[in-house]
């Protein structure tokens, strides 16, 4: 594909979690941008379609977030493939529900293993090689669960919470070097592996003012711009994208 003028040109990406949902959909709107685009997934045949499908500016690697010798590799394919990234959008996650007391210490290990312990995973090893591009773009997936106390969200907004705490710390000690870093609080997303298909019930309708769900490239449209040099000047920032559901 061959893009001019595109709002990402000269933007290495590393998407994590990008098989599928939001972060396909993210993928997708990286490479229209014209960013080139590494996705990683434990999802591996849907990952490298995907991948196939966007073309040139795209490679598929095999990755846990949760690992950090998985990590080395992806670092490693992303500078054989187009050089040292100057974009990390740490979306890959995993999410249960069920009261605070219900889960089990293995599923809670596991989930912030995922949500939080890959998240840094992915700054430090990531940071390093933005340095050397000169600067770069950090993006963490938290979420409206990461701002609010909803019910039976303990165990999965307390990961979605120590992300907001990592972005900050890590804007500071990673601005003197160009590099941003930046939260995405989604609300309710339609059509995700995390939110399904079914519509929302009156109640939950009710308490979104926009009265309705938003669209996985609306996401989407707030991580280019937060990837893109139009937000420049924007770091260690939440930006929610709720529909307004997190106003009360
Ligand atoms: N869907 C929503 O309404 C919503 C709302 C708020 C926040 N979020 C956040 O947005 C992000 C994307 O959510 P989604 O709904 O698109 O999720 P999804 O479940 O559709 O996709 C997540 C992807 O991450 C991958 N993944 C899981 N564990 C992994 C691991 N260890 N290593 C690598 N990849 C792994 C999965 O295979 C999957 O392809 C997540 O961080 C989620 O917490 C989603």
């Amino acid at each position: 594909m061959n893009h001019h003028g595109g709002r990402l040109d000269g933007k290495i990406a590393i998407i994590t979690g990008a098989a599928r949902g939001m972060g396909a959909t993210h993928a997708r709107a990286f490479v229209a941008a014209g960013a080139r685009v590494v996705l990683t997934d434990l999802a591996e045949d849907e990952g490298r379609a995907l991948a196939a499908e966007l073309g040139d500016a795209a490679r598929f690697v095999r990755h846990d977030v949760s690992r950090a010798e998985s990590w080395e590799e992806v670092v490693a394919a992303t500078r054989a493939a187009f050089g040292p990234a100057n974009v990390l959008l740490n979306n890959a996650a995993i999410y249960f529900i069920g009261a605070v007391d219900a889960a089990s210490p293995e599923q809670v290990r596991k989930l912030l293993d995922i949500n939080v312990f890959g998240s840094w995973l992915g700054i430090s090893r990531v940071a390093p090689m933005m340095r050397e591009a000169g600067g770069g773009s950090i993006i963490n997936l938290s979420s409206l669960a990461g701002m609010l106390g909803f019910p039976h969200h303990a165990i999965y907004g307390m990961s979605k919470w120590a992300i907001r705490g990592l972005t900050r710390s890590a804007a500071n000690d990673l601005g003197p070097d160009g590099i941003r870093v930046n939260a995405i609080l989604p609300g309710a997303i339609a059509e995700t592996g995390m939110a399904g298909t079914e519509p929302l019930d009156p109640g939950q309708l009710a308490a979104i003012p926009l009265r309705r769900r938003g669209g996985k490239e609306e996401v989407s449209a707030l991580a280019v711009f937060l990837a893109s040099d139009e937000s420049a000047y924007i770091t260690g920032a939440d930006h929610v994208i709720d529909g307004g559901r997190g106003v009360w």
